[in-house]
């Protein structure tokens, strides 16, 4: 097969058709997860990790949604240089025109991502819209982002419920229109591995002008299936995989990207040699910024980047391992970025500490450098041992630049029959600190009862869990929370080697960045003359 490459990525080759593009959406599908909320800080800090990862395409968010999407993507469009840039519009004139305007700064790396459903059910509940309507939007809408960039993708949404011949007339008619991607979503996760690879199949055995596209894929999580489903749609011509750190995205999440690097790398051999660009050494830090950013916790059993994805309990196992490590062994942790050693300590210097980030691949400002070089001398002076993910915390915990209303100033807590909790907060704005006591089912019960009193505002814990760092019994602890305050559900992560410490900052971090989320909203909301 000759896919039209050279169109779309001029300067490759029409006989690259080996190459499976990664379009990463965890700034965009990713983000509308409930409660993964980022700024725009925060997505660019990722949008740069997604670089040098060197996925080929990232979807950076949805510009018309609100003005802080439209913020994001213009800023990841502005200093994000490699990959391409793709802003998400449905097929209205005013989201077109908002996306153009946000993917601009990406110049000839700019690409607007149109969609518009095309099942029956979408269309008859959805859309109220019979086939020749949806046919003639989904033309206007290409033309339309095609009168603003070169690169245009358009999704007929739904697309694995759709009647085959009515996909295969819109994805003809768009083709025909000047898109350079046609996206096949099983949006709602509803595909088997089997049928999706027919369908793609389908597609090229019944659309004429189909190689002049790149046909894409992008599946989501429902059955578990979103890996399967993209990897079987690659083996019958789809070249474009969309898909997300973690697996974040909305409901059970999309496919995720390490998973489908990974199996198509380790088993080059089943995959008649396909390959991607990506730079496996970025994955695991890409997964560890995502899941910080997010709040959205790793599983521990997770294929590639879980915590325990490398490790080997089973004496059988460990004593095979040192004979071969092949034989339980089918891929290299450090492939994957996951080496740890034990080089970093208290009598480093900004320099040196400088020189191992940017090889393990962060790019941080001198001031930065110096506040992440302090941090490691503080933790050096705690534990014996600091290793890379514990320094990885660190950093990552510079980046969550949300503003702090509320700082933790002082807490003590005291466990036993009645759990009590002391807490000082500062309240930044009045600089001065408020005190109070509290009790409890519970210590962590009794210090977030207390740090509600001071703050006046109540919080629903709807999730709290706590991992370690890295290892040993003086490892750091990293908490995670997830609250409700005043009807919004948002996130927090702390790092401390006290995990009590740390369950009070991700808590009070949590508060800041739904304060911080209010104060934006009234800002967009406030009338202009
Ligand atoms: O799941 C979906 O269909 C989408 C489209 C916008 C591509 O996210
Ligand atoms: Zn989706």
């Amino acid at each position: 097969m000759g896919f039209a490459f050279s169109t779309v990525f001029p300067g490759k080759k029409d006989n690259m058709n080996d190459q499976v593009l990664i379009f990463d959406t965890t700034l965009r599908d990713g983000e509308q997860c409930p409660g993964a909320s980022m700024n725009t800080r925060e997505k660019l800090e990722v949008a740069r990790q997604l670089a040098r990862l060197k996925v080929d395409i990232i979807e950076a968010g949805f510009p018309i949604a609100s003005d802080g999407d439209f913020e994001a993507v213009r800023a990841i469009a502005s200093e994000i240089q490699g990959p391409r840039i793709a802003g998400l519009a449905r097929c209205v004139d005013k989201d077109i025109d908002r996306a153009a305007e946000a993917v601009k700064p990406a110049s000839d790396r700019a690409r607007i991502h149109v969609f518009l459903a095309t099942s029956a059910i979408h269309r008859q509940y959805k859309l109220k819209m019979a086939q020749d309507e949806i046919l003639k939007r989904a033309v206007e809408g290409t033309k339309r982002a095609l009168s603003y960039v070169k690169d245009v993708e358009f999704s007929p949404e739904d697309a694995s419920r759709t009647e085959p011949e009515f996909l295969a007339a819109v994805t003809e008619a768009v083709i025909a229109a000047g898109a350079t991607t046609v996206n096949i979503p099983d949006t709602v996760g509803y595909a088997v591995p089997h049928q999706y690879g027919a369908l793609i199949k389908y597609l090229f055995d019944h659309v004429k002008n189909i190689r002049q596209a790149v046909i894409s894929v992008h599946c989501h999580n429902d059955l578990g299936l979103a890996v399967a489903n993209s990897l079987a749609a690659v083996q019958n011509g789809a070249r474009q995989v969309e898909c997300t750190l973690n697996g974040i995205g909305e409901r059970a999440g999309n496919a995720s990207l390490e998973e489908i690097v990974m199996a198509l790398k380790t088993r080059h051999d089943a995959f008649a040699g396909f390959q991607t660009g990506i730079d496996t050494r970025q994955l695991y830090p890409a997964s560890r910024l995502v899941s910080h950013m997010t709040g959205m916790v790793v599983q521990r059993n997770k294929a590639v980047v879980g915590d325990n994805a490398f490790a080997h309990e089973a004496g059988i196992h460990q004593h095979g391992m040192l004979a071969n490590r092949e034989t339980y062994e089918i891929m290299r942790a450090e492939d994957v970025g996951r080496s740890s050693e034990l080089t970093w300590g208290k009598h480093m210097g900004h320099h040196a500490v400088g020189k191992k980030l940017e090889e393990m691949g962060y790019k941080l400002s001198d001031d930065e450098i110096r506040r992440v070089t302090e941090a490691i001398k503080a933790l050096a002076d705690k534990k014996k041992s600091v290793y890379d993910e514990d320094v990885r915390a660190i950093v990552e915990g510079q980046f969550t630049e949300v503003p702090q209303v509320w700082k933790l100033d002082y807490l003590s807590v005291m466990t036993g029959t009645i759990p009590t909790a002391t807490v000082r907060l500062i309240r930044a704005d009045k600089n001065e600190p408020i005190s109070d006591a509290g009790t409890g089912d519970g210590p962590i019960d009794a210090m977030l009862k207390t740090i509600d009193r001071i703050t006046g505002i109540k919080g629903a814990l709807n999730d709290y869990s706590v991992g370690s760092v890295s290892r040993g019994k003086d490892a750091i602890g990293e908490v995670s929370v997830r609250v409700q305050f005043e009807g919004r559900m948002v996130t927090g992560k702390a790092v401390s080697t006290d995990i009590i410490e740390a369950s009070a900052l991700a808590y009070l971090n949590a508060l800041n960045r739904c304060l911080d989320e209010q104060r934006r909203r009234a800002e967009a909301e406030k009338p202009t003359l």
